[in-house]
């Protein structure tokens, strides 16, 4: 391990001869062998926890799962997600699964639930998440961010675990005039109550490493979209009202994302469980390295959807940035990250998943 923190220690992953090719993780073999379990997933019900639990349970890896169920968007979904889960351990070849409906902030339900679970290390995805709700809710977002990833860090150091996982945001760069996003670019200006409770988890997290010496890797998740995209989100809310033949208000006009595809965002944090102890501390990008415009994003979906909608634009929302792009050099030559989906390809599957749920319909 190098005890070098987030400095830039390039070699640690080669010289640990762990580099993963793009594409590694569809390979379920590869996964059971280098992912040790049980794994915690926080957030399992999720949009990415579900993602990311489902590809460990059929890999044959055990998960143990929590959610609170948090009705910041329909809890339903959620149910039907973490159902989707429990039914794979019945599956050939898959890993067991033990679910916990709790909250990270019950630090006596968290304790008893993990002193069962014996899990070897964790991928922490719950938080609430989105900019615009963390304004009118800042508090809520400091309880479910910065004091439940302090609450699951003291289980961490409790129980000796060998990794520690967790979800930040490139909400944490702000408006930073500099692009692409480098790790190592100064990120002391977070402008909405979300960002600055993904920053403080971070370094939360560089604590936690230096005390502990626990691997701690936190991932700088760029906007993620595919099948199961939150409904808040943007793609997926455009998406649903262009199928329904509804008008779209667009805020921001001159604003770009770096979009990422939902798959490339599991083999990025799975990368990272495996190569994190070579490091010790690491921040990672994980985006999709090409930054689509508003209107394109609109164009692309009205293009899968096959029809066209009348459009009214807007101003900036508050707290919502300019422009978001990854700069992906450290995490490709660090982890062998590469994301391999196009934004019109990506759409076209999250467009696909609408139908095959029947969510697009009036
Ligand atoms: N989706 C994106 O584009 C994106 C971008 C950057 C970062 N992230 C981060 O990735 C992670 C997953 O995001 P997502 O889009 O899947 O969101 P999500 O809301 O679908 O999933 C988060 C899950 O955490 C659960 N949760 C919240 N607070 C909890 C608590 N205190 N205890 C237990 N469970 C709790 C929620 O019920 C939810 O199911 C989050 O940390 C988010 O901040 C997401």
């Amino acid at each position: 391990m190098h005890a070098s923190g987030d400095s830039n220690d390039m070699q640690a992953a080669g010289a640990h001869g762990l580099s993963l090719a793009p594409g590694w993780a569809s390979d379920a073999r590869m996964i059971r062998e280098r992912i040790p379990g049980p794994v915690l997933v926080t957030g399992a019900a999720g949009f990415i926890g579900s993602h990311v639990a489902e590809r460990l349970l059929s890999a044959g890896v055990d998960v143990a799962g929590i959610d609170n169920f948090d009705p910041m968007y329909d809890a339903g979904i959620k149910r039907r997600l973490s159902r989707r889960l429990e039914a794979i351990p019945g599956t050939s070849g898959a890993g067991a699964l033990r679910m916990w409906e709790g909250d990270l902030n019950d630090h006596r339900g968290l304790a008893d639930f993990l002193n069962v679970a014996r899990v070897r290390g964790a991928i922490h995805l719950a938080a609430k998440a989105g900019v615009r709700p963390s304004i009118a809710d800042p508090v809520g977002y400091v309880n479910a961010n910065i004091a439940a990833t302090s609450a699951l860090m003291a289980q961490a150091q409790r129980l000796g675990w060998d990794r520690f996982v967790m979800a930040s945001s490139s909400s944490v760069y702000g408006n930073a005039l500099t692009v692409p996003f480098s790790e190592e670019q100064d990120v002391s200006a977070p402008i909405s109550p979300y960002a600055a409770t993904k920053r403080a988890c971070e370094l939360l997290a560089h604590t936690h490493w230096h005390l502990t010496k626990m691997p701690t890797a936190c991932l700088r998740f760029f906007t993620v979209y595919g099948p199961r995209q939150r409904p808040d989100l943007a793609i997926q809310q455009f998406m649903v009202r262009i199928a329904r033949g509804e008008g779209l208000t667009l805020f921001g006009e001159g604003t770009s994302r770096d979009y990422t595809y939902i798959d490339d965002i599991v083999e990025g944090v799975l990368a990272s469980y495996i190569q994190i102890p070579a490091f010790g501390y690491r921040i990672w990008n994980l985006g999709g390295e090409n930054p689509v415009s508003l209107d394109d994003m609109v164009g692309t979906i009205m293009q899968v959807v096959g029809r066209k909608v009348e459009i009214q634009r807007r101003g900036m929302q508050p707290g919502d940035v300019m422009r978001t792009w990854a700069d992906l050099r450290r995490v490709k030559s660090e982890l062998g990250y590469g994301p391999r989906t196009t934004f019109a390809d990506g759409v076209r599957r999250q467009w696909e998943w609408n139908l095959e749920e029947g969510l697009a319909k009036a």
